[in-house]
């Protein structure tokens, strides 16, 4: 059986079906794109996976455990954590708290202000405190580490959200559009440390994402998604080369490409 498995998956808003019975299949360690247009329902399928919706049917697993009778808070002891298409971080806090808040489950804390007041210096802070700067480190953000995130640019904003998804030891990496306002250097930047993250924490990652070279360039494979279903399936080259994603998304410009 494949890592996580994702079978005949529906949601519909009032009638409007933004997912009508779609399947996945992602195998441990792939990098794994999921693309197609506005409003294909990407972010749709990426909201049950982490329990913000729940689906009109459908049966996730994740090694074989049924994903779907989790809750939303408690989907990252599963080992499934995300990143937001709209930035999700608490712009007032600093770097290193963002990050502590994404580690903070493990520790049992019934009070977040139990480790976020600095001045207790107690067991549990010093230890996501540890934590969270050996992500900084991992990602370049240390010389960020006591800055408020509003007064970052938006490309170290997202790494800041990368950071904190980490800090929740994921198997299942799920990003929602990471690529999205960064410019073609950070975008190569963050392929480079989706790749190290697969390769050398063996995270495994479901990546949507509309920066074609970024997809083309990452993954082992992927789905395209077009009005809630399933459009085409298969490696990036033959993805690249199926007519019907170049008609609906991709253009004649990047098939040529
Ligand atoms: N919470 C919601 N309430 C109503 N409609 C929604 C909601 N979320 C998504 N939709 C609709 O579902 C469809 C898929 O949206 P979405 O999953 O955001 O697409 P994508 O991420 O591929 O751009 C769209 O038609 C969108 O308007
Ligand atoms: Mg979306």
């Amino acid at each position: 059986m494949s890592f996580f498995v994702v079978e005949n998956m529906t949601v519909s808003f009032s009638g409007l079906k933004a997912l009508n019975g779609v399947d996945l299949s992602i195998e441990k360690n792939q990098i794994f794109g999921l693309i197609g247009p506005n409003g294909a329902g990407k972010s749709t399928l990426l909201n049950c996976l982490s329990r913000i919706y729940t689906p009109q049917c459908g049966k996730v697993t994740l090694e074989g455990a049924d994903v779907l009778a989790y809750p939303f808070h408690r989907i990252v002891e599963l080992g499934i954590c995300r990143t937001f298409q709209n930035l999700e971080l608490f712009s007032n806090a600093t770097v290193t708290e963002n990050i502590i808040l994404g580690c903070v489950w493990r520790y049992k804390c019934n009070l977040m202000s139990e480790l976020l007041a600095l001045s207790s210096a107690t067991r549990k802070m010093n230890a996501a405190r540890a934590e969270a700067e050996d992500i900084l480190v991992e990602l370049g953000l240390s010389p960020y580490a006591d800055k408020r995130v509003s007064d970052l640019s938006y490309g170290i904003q997202k790494t800041v959200e990368l950071a904190r998804a980490l800090a929740g030891r994921p198997r299942l990496l799920l990003l929602d559009e990471p690529a999205a306002g960064l410019n073609p250097e950070e975008s190569i930047r963050l392929g480079g440390t989706i790749r190290h993250l697969r390769d050398k924490k063996n995270i495994t990652v479901l990546l949507v994402e509309h920066d074609m070279p970024l997809v083309m360039s990452i993954c082992d494979h992927i789905v395209v998604l077009d009005h809630g279903e399933k459009l085409c399936d298969g490696s990036p080259a033959v993805v690249r080369n199926d007519p019907r994603v170049v008609e609906a998304y991709l253009g004649t410009e990047t098939a040529d490409a």
